[in-house]
């Protein structure tokens, strides 16, 4: 096994991992759902989730991935056989799969609008800039919604670069893309936020953004799904990156700087996006941004274009979002490519082929539910694409997160994890907290949350 086995090398892990957070999570749906969702609250909801629930899982998962040297489902029956339940526990490998599966088939559409968008920059730079086309007032972008084909063709290409990456495998293809853009991306965003502190709408966007008020039961639920979404948690994804660190990087040490890191890009994405949105009056604001889940594509273009080689920096820009996504396509398609590897000993080569196209043709209902098919736009709660999106944040990866949480504090022999997590790292002091998170406070925050969304309670 560990010959076949990729390997990360030394500050490998904390640029997987954090590639695989850093995505279109942070910077296309975060700020639109905090805005659906009223701000400050719910950003509060979510910070606290990311804490109390998501870093204690990432270290969970991490640990569960190192110490197996497995993926997800092999990992949980390997450790699962000699507790009680035995080798059911490699259902919550399998959930992860299908997670994979579901969340990459929509995610490959958003990712391939950044594709289009770079051509729809460079188009502005060179043949000026139309705001009307960018802030959605003409129909340029309605139509692309509606273009089945076109959206169908960006899907495929998108995962057809995610493809082209994970044939390289570990080391060769994932290591070596996300070491050179990552800098890159949070080098532009960095000069987003200087520059969107002297604008107008700077003031009201963190008043917005920390101000908090009531909050329902409904946005606590999609809060704590953002939390595992953002973080790549609940489906295995880290189970599998874990599983290809040495014994030389410390677990809570990385974990620590992927959390921190990815929650600083979502709250940058906001700061940014928030200061164009509230720099222009109410009125304008409920027509132009009516749309709120297209908002990364038709509030950024109009601050580029009046920045200083705004013509340079837009093209680009969409280029790295481009990236950050791909960094998150190829953890997804990994999970499911490793466990066909490792399960059924297929080749890397015919794991990859046969699994990116699978999620290619699932993807298809929901890139024609955008605007191009109005059965599949009716489809389930706002039409395919949004049912997907619904139910694997809000459902499947929290309820992952439950499992993986249950199993790991209660499952797991104490003198497992502790080692694990000190390898490489020295005492941990905080274990008996973590360990006190994993077995009391996840299980039963998400189980309560569950409840209450069930019984429609709100909190309001
Ligand atoms: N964390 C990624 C993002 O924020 C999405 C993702 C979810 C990736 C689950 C892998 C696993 O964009």
């Amino acid at each position: 096994m560990s010959q076949t086995r990729g390997t990360f090398g030394r500050m490998g892990f904390i640029l997987a991992a954090a590639g695989s957070a850093v995505g279109l999570g942070n910077i296309w749906k975060f700020p639109y759902i905090t805005y659906d969702n009223g701000g400050g609250s719910f950003v509060l909801v979510y910070l606290v989730a990311v804490v109390v629930i998501g870093a204690p899982i990432m270290l969970a998962e991490t640990l569960i991935g190192r110490s197996t040297q497995l993926s997800p489902v092999e990992a949980f029956g390997e450790l699962g056989k000699n507790a009680i339940g035995g080798r059911a526990w490699s259902l919550i490998g399998w959930l992860g799969v299908l997670t994979g599966f579901v969340i990459l088939s929509y995610y490959a559409i958003i990712a391939g609008w950044t594709i289009y968008y770079i051509g729809q920059c460079l188009s502005w730079s060179f043949g000026g800039f139309s705001a009307d086309a960018a802030i959605g007032l003409d129909s340029s972008f309605g139509d692309f919604l509606a273009n089945g084909p076109l959206q169908i063709t960006f899907q495929a290409l998108f995962m057809a670069m995610t493809v082209g990456v994970v044939l390289f495998g570990v080391r060769a293809g994932i290591e070596r893309v996300t070491k050179v853009l990552m800098p890159v991306l949070v080098g532009l965003l960095l000069l987003l936020v200087v520059n969107s502190i002297w604008s107008p709408g700077f003031g009201e966007a963190m008043r917005f953004l920390f101000h908090v008020g009531p909050i329902g039961a409904g946005a606590i639920l999609e809060a704590v799904g953002h939390a595992f979404f953002t973080l790549s948690l609940g489906m295995g994804a880290m189970i599998t990156y874990g599983s290809y660190i040495g014994s030389k990087s410390s677990i809570p040490r990385s974990a620590a700087v992927v959390c921190l890191f990815d929650t600083l890009m979502g709250l940058a994405a906001c700061v940014v996006m928030y200061s164009i949105i509230f720099s222009v009056s109410e009125a304008e604001r409920l027509v132009t941004f009516s749309k709120s889940s297209t908002i990364l594509f038709t509030t950024l273009p109009r601050i580029f274009y009046e920045l200083p080689l705004g013509s340079v920096l837009a093209p680009l820009f969409y280029l790295l979002v481009g990236f950050a996504a791909l960094t998150s396509t190829i953890s997804l398609l990994e999970v499911v490519v490793a466990h066909f590897i490792d399960a059924r000993h297929w080749s890397r080569r015919k794991a990859t082929l046969v699994a990116g196209s699978a999620v290619f043709l699932l993807g298809i209902p929901a890139a024609l539910s955008l605007g191009a098919s109005p059965t599949m736009g009716s489809f389930g709660t706002g039409g395919v694409f949004n049912t997907l999106d619904y139910a694997a944040s809000n459902w499947m990866l929290p309820i992952g997160g439950l499992c993986i949480a249950i199993f790991t504090g209660w499952f797991l022999d104490s003198r497992i994890t502790r080692a694990e997590l000190e390898k490489g790292h020295g005492a941990f002091p905080l274990f008996g907290l973590w360990r006190f998170l994993l077995r009391v406070v996840c299980p039963l925050a998400i189980v309560w949350i569950i409840y209450a969304v069930v019984g429609g309670k709100s909190f309001a």
